[in-house]
């Protein structure tokens, strides 16, 4: 994998565009519910500005994320920040691989859910929640870290392109 000098353009744009979709579910993802019930119940699914709007940022999510692995893989990231010790790097690793990890599943099974009319992987998928503020509030202490502690200047790596 290529070790450029920092993120491109488009990494950080997929970056904060992901994230702002990924904050816009968690807000208002409960809205969805009722017609998800409604639905389980009839057997019909109605498709409401709730419905289409999550449906659609899901989607967004899952492309976003596909998009940047390729990225990742093709283009590369920057070498991880020198100054933390082994375990902070560890947990950063692995931090962003569950929030990959996080950005595939969750959509797919909210997609299973609604287009197989499945209550199980409904269930399974309300866990997307709890995951997801889990594991950015981690993401976000670890950037902080950088910022105030480190002063490193790692958000720049987010902010500024390099290319
Ligand atoms: C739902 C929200 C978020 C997700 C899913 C997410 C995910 C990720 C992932 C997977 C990376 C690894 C690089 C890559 O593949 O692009 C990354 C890097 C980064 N994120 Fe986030 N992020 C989120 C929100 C935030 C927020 C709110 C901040 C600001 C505090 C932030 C700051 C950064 C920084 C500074 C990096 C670069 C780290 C480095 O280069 O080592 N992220 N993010
Ligand atoms: C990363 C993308 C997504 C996130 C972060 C997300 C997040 C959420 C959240 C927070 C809820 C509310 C859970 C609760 O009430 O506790 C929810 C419900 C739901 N979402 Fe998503 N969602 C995403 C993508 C999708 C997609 C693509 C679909 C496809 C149709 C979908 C279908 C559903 C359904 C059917 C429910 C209702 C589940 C139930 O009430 O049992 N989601 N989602």
């Amino acid at each position: 994998m290529p070790t450029p000098a920092g993120y491109s353009r488009t990494q950080i744009r997929l970056h904060w565009n992901v994230a702002a979709l990924i904050i816009f579910q968690l807000i208002f993802g409960e809205e969805i519910g009722s017609a998800f019930d409604a639905m389980l119940e009839s057997g019909v699914a109605s498709y409401d500005l709730a419905a289409i709007t999550h449906i659609l940022a899901g989607v967004g999510v899952l492309l976003f994320a596909v998009w940047r692995l390729a990225l990742r893989f093709g283009r590369g990231v920057p070498a991880a920040p020198t100054g933390e010790s082994a375990v902070q790097a560890l947990l950063a690793k692995a931090t962003h691989g569950i929030l990959y990890v996080l950005m595939l599943a969750v959509p797919a099974v909210g997609l299973f859910a609604w287009f197989g009319g499945s209550e199980e992987a409904g269930d399974l998928h309300s866990l997307a929640k709890p995951a997801f503020i889990i594991l950015v509030a981690l993401h976000v202490l670890g950037a902080l870290y950088h910022q105030f502690i480190l002063k490193d200047g790692l958000l720049l790596r987010m902010k500024r392109a390099a290319d």
